[in-house]
């Protein structure tokens, strides 16, 4: 198969679709692939790496979207990418169609095949296309709260860790899934002192297995948050509801009792956010401040580390890429509950049934079209 890969054009995106390690893999495979010069240069990989591996590196995005039968992204594509969007074209991306009816209206218009990395989910209904990134996410978040605690970022001057003779940082983290778990495993690292909140017990009772009494576990309600957040120097919000927004658990109210320059990082703002005051920021401008509290809500934390992100992400998506490469789309949904998982659009249909009821809109099982 012909295998695209081109440069992510969102503002402030550095991840790429396609390392030269997937290249040599696809192209040890039997397939080739056609590379956008320049495409990895921001997760640190060059087109001359790209060449020894054996893509086909060519001048314009254009050109790569022409050639292509399976197109390998990051994210979803912009409008200036809409014209590439044709019926024997297979997308294999984040697409987060619930959120962008444009996007879908488009993608149903021209009969491109879609896959989309966030709904592509294994049988015990884990998501190992989110799942890294939720990891970075996470471990990022008590690295960019340190950050923001600066006094020169705004924050109130407290040091994470604290030094002997001296209070360490209080950290309370909203939610104990998979971002909750990393942030809470930095914070420990560290030394803080954290607490970690969730709905779950069987999750509480887990994290109080790792990680013993060097953490405090507590049961999710709003009384508790209400007085842990008063101590609080950060404050994570990790909580998720699937396929809904966040719940606000960080009223607006609680501010005022909170720390003058302690720092809110709201992980959970790609679904609402969870605090009544958050709204998305960007990395170029990530923090605003709302009484006296520092507010991060970038809604793609991982773009920051690029490569890390991008190794993480393609570590996880070159083993369906591979095979919806091998077998064709159709072959690999009928062989491959995973890749039937992840089919979003066919043919000018809606084949994801959250998607489809998002919008009050019909939709239709893969399986059903293709046999
Ligand atoms: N901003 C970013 O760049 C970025 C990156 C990755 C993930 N995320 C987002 O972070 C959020 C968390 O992702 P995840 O992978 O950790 O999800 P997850 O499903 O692994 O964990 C969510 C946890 O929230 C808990 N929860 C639900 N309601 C709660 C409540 N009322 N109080 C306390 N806990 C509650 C659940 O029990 C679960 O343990 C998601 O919205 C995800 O999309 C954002």
């Amino acid at each position: 198969m012909r295998i695209g890969c081109v440069k992510e054009l969102k503002n402030n995106e550095y991840r790429v679709g396609i390392t030269p390690s997937n290249v040599k893999g696809y192209v040890n495979a039997g397939h080739q692939v056609y590379v956008e010069r320049d495409a990895g240069i921001g997760s640190g990989f060059s087109t001359e790496k790209y060449q020894e591996a054996g893509a086909v590196i060519m001048d314009s995005a254009k050109e790569v979207w022409e050639i292509s039968e399976l197109m390998i992204k990051v994210k979803e594509p912009l409008k200036e990418e809409y014209k590439y969007f044709r019926k024997d074209l297979i997308l294999y991306t984040y697409l987060h169609l619930a959120a962008d009816k444009e996007l879908l209206d488009e993608m149903l218009k021209s009969g491109i095949k879609s896959v989309a990395y966030e709904t592509l989910a294994e049988r015990n209904g884990s998501l190992p296309l989110l799942e890294p990134m939720s990891q970075i996410a996470g471990r990022l978040s008590i690295q960019e709260g340190a950050k923001y605690l600066e006094k020169p970022f705004g924050g109130s001057g407290v040091l994470l860790s604290g030094v002997p003779g001296t209070p360490k940082a209080k950290i309370v983290i909203l939610g104990a899934g998979i971002v909750g778990t990393n942030a809470c495993k930095i914070a420990v690292g560290i030394g803080a002192d954290v607490t970690i909140m969730d709905i779950n017990l069987e999750r509480l009772k887990y994290l109080d297995d790792i990680f013993g009494a060097r953490i405090q576990t507590l049961m999710s309600n709003d009384a508790a948050i209400e007085e842990a957040v008063a101590e609080a120097d950060l404050v994570i919000g990790s909580v998720l509801i699937p396929g809904k927004k966040a719940p606000k658990l960080m009223k607006r109210e609680y501010l005022k009792s909170m720390k003058h320059g302690s720092v809110i990082v709201d992980v959970a703002i790609d679904q609402g956010g969870c605090c009544e005051t958050s709204k998305v920021t960007y990395h170029d401008d990530p923090t605003y401040v709302v009484d006296n509290v520092v507010h991060y809500c970038v809604g793609n934390m991982p773009g920051a580390v690029p490569r890390t992100s991008t190794l993480a992400l393609t570590n996880a998506t070159f083993k369906y890429g591979l095979q919806i490469a091998d077998l064709g789309l159709e072959k690999a949904c009928i062989a491959n509950d995973v890749i039937y998982s992840g089919i979003n659009t066919y043919n000018g249909v809606i084949t994801c049934k959250n998607v489809a009821d998002s919008f009050d809109m019909a939709w239709q099982d893969p399986r059903e079209i293709i046999k």
